[in-house]
């Protein structure tokens, strides 16, 4: 197995010469489908070591695939973002820090109480009976990008808009709207300021507080998650409309953002790796595997957020409490003790124990949902496209920065 190669020459951050220095997080990515190698003097180190977030202030990063899922899983880790000392990546994601966050931002046994709220409309039977309408809009972009004829722009013609359409039917959102709010999430995201952050944020909630009154005026229920939280659970006063508009921001959002970066950076990886691409066009029996590995590999959201509620002790170090604690999973997801050849797409190893949806109780909700797109929209792209490739030369394709979801900004394709 060779490995994926890098787009452009490792820096001279490559070299560890002071390994016990603290590395700056978050970093930029040299090459959009490795991790910065400003980290690589951490891959040695591990399983935690200390780092500088932006604002100067000291957290631990994780990276190490065993201590990570222990501490995944540990309740004396909060990600209530409101509390003091709350480790801070941004400075826009600072300025959003008295923001309650439904599900991510919330302990048990809150927390609780809105995830199983949620697990019905995420569970892998609703996931699989999604499929059939997942594949008709993955078919009509396709059509539509056909009919256009090339190049495209595979972000905005099908990376993006596939999971919104999924996302905007699913919650009962008119898809009418999405260049609203796909913009507000972009915002609320990627800034540039970070009073884009909160103007974004407001923007939203206003939104979805209008949509959530006209569909609590409703007699009949539509058919969205939002429709049926507004009767079952608006309505007997379950939940507060506040606390609505929370969810359905956070479902939007992370509905739409996360899948669309996976879709535009996994066909970006295939493209680079045509061996592996032509093994996949030849068995797609193999598509479940290589998005698993895909998501290893690409670990997209590179940066979990935590604080400690007490002292921890782990792999022979105590976390105090009060202290930030940051994973890494680009870093995690290539622990070699794990995962043999870190840096090779190899979709043969068993690679469903990544971290890339996060593990523990806030593992991520939509992720049954996530992966069913993925395998529809990378392996309908690749079988309708048999042409498909890059229209530029790849190191002049942008990518996102390293300080949000990594993906990629624009795809330029021929086929
Ligand atoms: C490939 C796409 C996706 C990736 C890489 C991804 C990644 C993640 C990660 C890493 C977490 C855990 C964050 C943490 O522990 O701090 C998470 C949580 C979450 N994700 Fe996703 N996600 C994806 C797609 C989706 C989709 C399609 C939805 C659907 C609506 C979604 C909804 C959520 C929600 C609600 C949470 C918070 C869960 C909780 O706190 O209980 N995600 N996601």
């Amino acid at each position: 197995m060779t490995e994926l190669p890098e787009l452009t020459e490792p820096t001279e951050l490559t070299s560890p010469a002071h390994p016990t220095e603290p590395v700056a997080f978050p970093q930029d990515r040299t090459c959009p489908y490795h991790p910065p190698t400003g980290y690589d003097p951490l891959r040695d180190q591990g399983p935690l070591a200390r780092v500088t977030l932006y604002d100067g202030r000291p957290a631990w990063l994780v990276t190490g695939h065993a201590a990570a899922r222990a501490l995944l899983s540990d309740p004396r880790l909060s990600t209530d973002r409101t509390r003091p000392g709350f480790p801070m990546p941004t400075a826009r994601f600072a300025a959003a820090r008295a923001i309650r966050v439904a599900l991510l931002g919330v302990d048990d046994p809150e927390h609780r109480t809105q995830r199983r709220m949620m697990i019905p409309s995420f569970t892998l039977k609703r996931a699989a009976e999604l499929r059939p309408d997942i594949q008709r809009i993955v078919d009509g972009l396709i059509d539509a990008m056909i009919a256009q004829g090339p190049p495209a722009e595979l972000v905005s013609a099908f990376a993006l808009p596939v999971p919104s359409m999924v996302i905007c039917a699913l919650l009962g959102v008119p898809y009418a709207d999405h260049e609203f709010f796909e913009e507000q999430s972009h915002r609320l995201l990627r800034g540039p300021e970070a009073a884009d952050t909160l103007d974004a944020r407001h923007r939203l909630e206003v939104y979805l507080g209008g949509l959530i009154d006209r569909k609590s005026q409703e007699a009949e229920p539509g058919d969205g998650i939002l429709d049926e939280l507004v009767h079952q659970r608006l309505r007997d006063g379950e939940l507060e409309r506040e606390q609505l508009v929370s969810l359905g921001i956070i479902l939007l959002v992370a509905g739409h953002e996360t899948t669309a970066n996976m879709i535009s950076l996994g066909t970006f990886t295939l493209l680079r790796n045509p061996e592996r691409l032509a093994e996949l066009r030849a068995d797609p029996a193999l598509l479940p595997a290589a998005v698993e590995e895909l998501m290893r590999m690409l670990s997209i959201a590179d940066g979990l957020l935590r604080i400690a509620l007490e002292d921890i002790e782990v792999a022979g170090t105590r976390i105090r409490t009060g202290e930030g604690v940051v994973f890494a999973t680009s870093v995690i997801n290539r622990d070699d003790s794990v995962y043999a050849e870190p840096d090779a797409l190899d979709w043969h190893r068993p690679a469903r124990h990544h971290v890339a949806f996060g593990f523990g109780v806030h593992q991520c909700l939509g992720q049954n949902l996530a992966r069913a797109e993925m395998e529809i929209a990378l392996g309908t792209l690749f079988e309708r496209l048999p042409g498909l490739r890059l229209a530029a030369p790849p190191e002049e394709i942008p990518f996102k920065s390293g300080d949000t979801i990594q993906g990629m900004l624009e795809l330029p394709v021929n086929w």
